[in-house]
């Protein structure tokens, strides 16, 4: 348990140590589990895991900050570069969120795409976190007008009929349960977690064909074998979720906006541990056995193996760039000159929002978009303008 973390309260406590009994069951009924099977757990357990129960997630008084929740700026650029897809779609297109957080980037985006006269037919939000449902409910409700609000409808699985429109997901890849892996000897190992002296504890487990295909198949990429002793995340269920998420988006555009890194960053020799980070009250850290439930588990993302993942479900790649510049010439700058007339303080908000959005210290670098398209002219200008697919 690490020490340097703020204490959470009785309640907070006596919900993690329910969580963390029903691992501990699991783990005595079926031996050490999978990582990926503990940060499933962690996050989505139902009614005790971190994004499952009731705790505030997202913002100041939550654990971390995402790009919707500086205010709309990124939604409203996120919207403005699918527009042209959803007019070319024509009226019977939709817009598919992955993940739809606290609701804020939905009511953004609607507003903006009413005001652009580009709205989809529905604005469907794909969220497996019932918790999160109800507050995406309560927020659209309470910040769009009814004719508005009434376009969003929330999916229990995704769409299995051909359809037609543009799908978007900030920071849904980092939240999938990752695999860890390691090796020793030579062979592939998957890092699972135990039981011992009554604590959580890592046991590497020999890798079954998945996993090890998976680790295997990055080393070819690389065209080097990983060192014994070397620790990463990958996510062999990738190649099968995207084609079951995206794969019935007949004509369209699907756009991922995430922290990672082309494969052969991600995996550097010298990233020797993985990527792993947990998030508890806005404070970073690697230990994903602190207080379950509580804090937020998360993994950097291979965008080559998004790329892969996505151009095997049969979609063209459009483009990858860092967030900041493709948001610079997604219309941000637009955005931020409408603010110059909102008055000082407005004026003022808003560059900080922008600032954040794009300075490569900030969320400018280490967020990155990729994007999809299937059967449609118009993609993503500014993915295409700052192009870095080379890279992946
Ligand atoms: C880090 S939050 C990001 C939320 C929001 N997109 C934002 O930027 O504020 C991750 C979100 O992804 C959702 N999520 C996790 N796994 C998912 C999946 N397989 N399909 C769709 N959403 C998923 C979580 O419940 C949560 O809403």
């Amino acid at each position: 348990m690490k020490t340097d973390l703020p204490v959470p309260g009785a309640d907070e406590i006596a919900h993690s140590e329910a969580l963390a009994a029903l691992i501990r069951n699991e783990i005595a009924a079926h031996g050490p589990m999978p990582f990926s099977r503990y940060m499933e757990l962690c996050l989505y357990a139902p009614g005790l895991g971190y994004y499952s129960a009731g705790k505030t997630k997202f913002g100041a008084s939550g654990d971390f900050v995402t790009a919707p929740e500086l205010g709309d700026l990124f939604a409203r650029a996120i919207v403005g570069t699918l527009a042209p897809t959803l007019r070319e779609l024509g009226d019977r297109a939709d817009l598919l969120e992955l993940g739809g957080g606290s609701g804020r980037f939905a009511a953004a985006a609607l507003r903006e795409l009413a005001t652009t006269d580009a709205l989809p037919h529905r604005y469907l939000v794909l969220e497996p976190s019932a918790d999160l449902r109800e507050r995406q409910r309560a927020h659209v409700e309470t910040a769009l007008t009814p004719d508005l609000a009434a376009r969003v409808a929330w999916l229990d699985r995704p769409p299995q009929d051909a359809w037609h429109g543009v799908v978007f997901a900030n920071e849904v890849l980092d939240a999938l349960p990752t695999t860890r892996f390691t090796l020793k000897d030579g062979e592939v190992f998957e890092e699972c977690v135990t039981v011992r002296d009554g604590a959580f504890a890592r046991e590497d487990r020999p890798a079954d064909t998945l996993v090890g295909g998976a680790v295997r198949h990055v080393e070819r990429y690389l065209d080097a074998p990983f060192a014994d002793g070397y620790r990463s995340e990958i996510l062999p269920q990738l190649p099968y979720w995207m084609p079951a998420v995206i794969g019935s988006l007949e004509r369209g555009v699907a756009l991922f906006v995430d922290y990672g890194y082309p494969r052969s960053e991600f995996y550097l020799p010298e990233r020797s541990d993985g990527t792993l980070v947990c998030h508890y009250r806005h404070r970073g850290h690697g230990d994903p056995f602190h207080r379950p439930g509580l804090q937020d588990i998360t993994a950097f993302v291979d965008f080559t193996a998004v790329a892969e993942a996505g151009t095997n479900a049969g979609f063209e790649l459009v483009g990858y760039a860092p967030q900041g510049q493709f948001l610079l010439s997604s219309g941000l700058p637009a955005l931020i000159e409408e603010g110059a007339v909102l008055g000082e303080a407005e004026r003022m908000r808003i560059v900080n929002e922008a600032k954040r959005l794009t300075l490569p210290g900030e969320m400018g670098e280490r967020f990155q978009a990729i994007a999809f398209a299937r059967g449609v002219s118009e993609v993503p200008a500014g993915l295409r303008a700052f192009d870095l697919s080379r890279r992946l």
